[in-house]
């Protein structure tokens, strides 16, 4: 439990993690703050076949309307970081609405409404100078995926039980990694308007997230 000095009031102040930010115990004083190193969740969001496969010629494998909706609903709100590609691969390659849009690129990018990274080093800073407890949605491609995959505390993975030949664009099988277990099978099969069998899986990286769980309950 961290614990300071409120600065309003000069009582004690305690980390809350269910809010995420440092909170005055007086109750006539509601001072708030945030812990001086942020600690955002980082969460991959991806939907891949039978084969981990994610794409080809820069566009998805499968129309799945309702993989669409939860991608939507899971990350709105929040922060996503993607690759250029990925940029170019939505409608009108535009950011996406109502979310802080952080795109990995090497050089610069006339855009509004997005952040650009330049390395995955910058990328880091960005997240970590953004002051709220917002999760942070790593949204591809695979070459996103593939570099901060070591950097994710949970993966959200839709399974799509379909195969297609000539996909250039995979997902690392979690499955053969040591540190990734899947927590959540998504047992409920459902069966998408496209005609898909699709489930919604979850995948925790155990050792970073005991580390994050650690550090936030200090
Ligand atoms: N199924 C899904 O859930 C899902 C989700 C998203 C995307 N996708 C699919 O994934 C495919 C795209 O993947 P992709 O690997 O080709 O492209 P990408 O990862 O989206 O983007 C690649 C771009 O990002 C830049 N980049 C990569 N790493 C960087 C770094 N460390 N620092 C700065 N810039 C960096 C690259 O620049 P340089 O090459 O110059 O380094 C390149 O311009 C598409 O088929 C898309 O539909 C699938």
């Amino acid at each position: 439990m961290s614990v300071k000095i409120c600065p309003r009031c000069g009582g004690i102040a305690e980390y809350n993690a269910y809010y995420g930010k440092i909170m005055c115990t007086r109750t006539n004083c509601n001072w708030e703050g945030y812990p001086e190193n942020r600690l955002h969740k980082i969460i991959a969001i991806v939907a891949v076949d039978n084969n981990w496969a994610i794409g080809k010629n820069n566009k998805l494998l499968y129309n799945v309307p309702e993989d669409m909706k939860y991608f939507r609903n899971t990350t709105n709100g929040n922060i996503v970081i993607y690759g250029y590609n990925t940029l170019l691969s939505f409608p009108n390659k535009m950011p996406l609405p109502n979310r802080t849009n952080i795109v990995l690129y090497p050089g610069s990018l006339e855009y509004q409404g997005i952040t650009v990274a330049h390395n995955i080093e910058n990328a880091i800073k960005i997240i970590n100078s953004i002051q709220d407890d917002r999760p942070v949605f790593v949204c591809g491609g695979a070459s996103i995926y593939r570099q901060m995959i070591d950097l994710c505390h949970e993966a959200y993975v839709t399974k799509i039980d379909a195969a297609t030949d000539g996909a250039d664009a995979f997902f690392p099988n979690l499955d053969a990694l040591p540190d990734w277990t899947c927590y959540d099978e998504g047992l409920s099969h459902i069966q998408s308007v496209s005609g898909f069998d699709i489930r919604f899986t979850k995948y925790v990286n155990k050792h970073l997230m005991h580390d994050w769980r650690r550090k936030t309950e200090e």
